[in-house]
């Protein structure tokens, strides 16, 4: 029976915070405002774009204090706060908010870890015959370059810890993964590089899997492609990621419920056997190889760009399910429905990005988003002249669905001719795995 109070559903969030400022949490805000019941959608410390979206209000709070997010928390009468980035999360928001009792979508400090612990996470996959690449696990640069000296190939190098999407590198010499080990080492990613997973190097294409869990259980979503390369081509050096789509048919429905049983299931298994009660998304990073699907990496939160792809095709329960999420009860959630149709998403990065973004760069658009076409911000803030300027490496996305890949496509590329800044690059050939008219753009 549906919980009412007054004519209000109780299991649809009213007031709800969204913790982030990039591109990621600007689509989820997006997404939330489509239930009619939700009123407010308050994101912090949100971005240029957030104040422009449909219910949203710009809260500056910074995600590291957390008793001022739970006192704005209690003022504003948030029923559910969804923390979008893995940094708040390895730092325990989740848990200090819960301490307070308040409603969390997003997993305790130790859940995390299966982001924050390159490896922890190795050691919950072999725990769990999770299928992953073989590796070795070491805190002395020594015994690093010993594992190397006898497995005789170039090798991955990771750094354990949290390193913004730049503590791997997949070296193709024995003398490049000698040069990495000993950067690590160094220092290059500081407390992060304490230890080194070293990686055999696996292949096959790559594809993001996300569940939502309540601690209990899991709502698979459709699969996602990311882009980590920044030029055409997949070439040039890795970045957080320059575009993406959803639904990849890399995977279909059938081999998806194989994923969610080989790893999905074993992984919320393990975390269970560990005592921690995860409720946020697992993030599954695949490679499928020519002998199965093998997790490359886990995350604690939705994928960025992936999340921005995938947020168009949620139905109007999104929050309602997401609330049914942190409060353990996904068994009594509404169904989550997801629209038909393709969505196609593109990055559009200031000058230098990945090494060293330049900042500061006015943005025109003109484009406002619709059913069928979002632009959604990530590194912008606004000046005191009230302009969009540019502050970060990835500055928006342009996200658009149609009944096709191509159609998808074809109008996030003309939608992109809407927005310029200075030294604005984006990748001309992303959805190029899906796309029959490659060169519409
Ligand atoms: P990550 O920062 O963990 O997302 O890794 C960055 C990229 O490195 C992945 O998207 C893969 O393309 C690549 N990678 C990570 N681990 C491996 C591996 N064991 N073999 C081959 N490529 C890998
Ligand atoms: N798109 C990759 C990530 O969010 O880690």
């Amino acid at each position: 029976m549906t919980k009412k109070l007054g004519n209000r559903d109780l299991r649809r969030p009213r007031n709800i915070l969204v913790v982030g400022n990039g591109g990621r949490e600007n689509s989820i805000a997006w997404a939330l405002a489509k239930d009619k019941f939700t009123e407010k959608i308050y994101v912090s410390p949100g971005n240029g774009g957030t104040a422009s979206q449909r219910k949203c209000i710009r809260l500056k709070t910074d995600s590291e204090a957390h008793e001022s997010i739970i006192k704005e928390c209690e003022r504003l009468q948030v029923d559910l706060i969804i923390i979008g980035p893995e940094a708040p999360l390895a730092a325990g928001l989740a848990n200090s908010l819960r301490a307070a009792g308040l409603t969390v979508f997003g997993p305790c400090k130790n859940g995390a870890l299966l982001e924050a612990s390159k490896d922890w996470a190795k050691r919950l996959m072999v725990e769990n015959n999770i299928p992953t690449a073989r590796y070795w696990t070491t805190s002395s640069e020594a015994e690093a370059l010993e594992i190397l000296h006898h497995y005789g190939k170039p090798l991955v190098t990771k750094a354990d810890g949290l390193a913004s999407g730049k503590g791997v590198t997949v070296c193709e010499s024995i003398n490049q993964t000698k040069k990495s080990i000993k950067e690590i080492f160094s220092g290059k990613f500081g407390q992060a590089g304490n230890k080194v997973i070293l990686e055999e190097r696996i292949e096959g294409p790559e594809v993001s899997i996300f569940a939502l869990c309540d601690g209990e259980q899991l709502l698979v979503l459709p699969p996602a492609q990311d882009h980590k390369r920044l030029l055409d081509g997949d070439k040039g050096p890795n970045t957080g990621g320059m575009g993406a789509y959803a639904p990849a048919p890399l995977i279909n429905q059938k081999e998806l419920i194989e994923i969610t049983d080989l790893i999905l299931i074993p992984t919320l298994n393990g975390l269970k056997r560990k005592k921690i009660n995860y409720i946020g998304v697992i993030y599954a990073g695949l490679m499928l190889t020519s002998s199965g699907p093998k997790v490359i990496e886990f995350n604690c939160r939705f994928g960025d760009p992936e999340c921005q792809a995938l947020m168009p095709l949620m139905g109007d329960e999104l929050g309602a399910v997401l609330l049914s999420c942190a409060r353990g009860e996904l068994k009594n959630s509404p169904q989550l429905t997801f629209k038909s149709g393709f969505s196609a998403c593109v990055v559009a990065a200031s000058k230098g990005y990945p090494e060293s973004p330049q900042t500061g760069d006015k943005v025109d658009i003109s484009l406002e988003s619709n059913s069928s076409v979002q632009i959604f911000h990530a590194g912008t803030t606004i000046n005191d002249s009230n302009n969009i300027i540019t502050s970060g490496g990835r500055v928006l996305s342009i996200v658009a669905q149609g009944e096709s890949f191509d159609e998808a496509f074809n109008l996030a590329y003309k939608s992109m001719k809407k927005v310029n800044f200075k030294g604005m690059q984006f990748r001309k050939d992303i959805g190029y795995q899906v796309r029959d008219n490659k060169i519409n753009n």
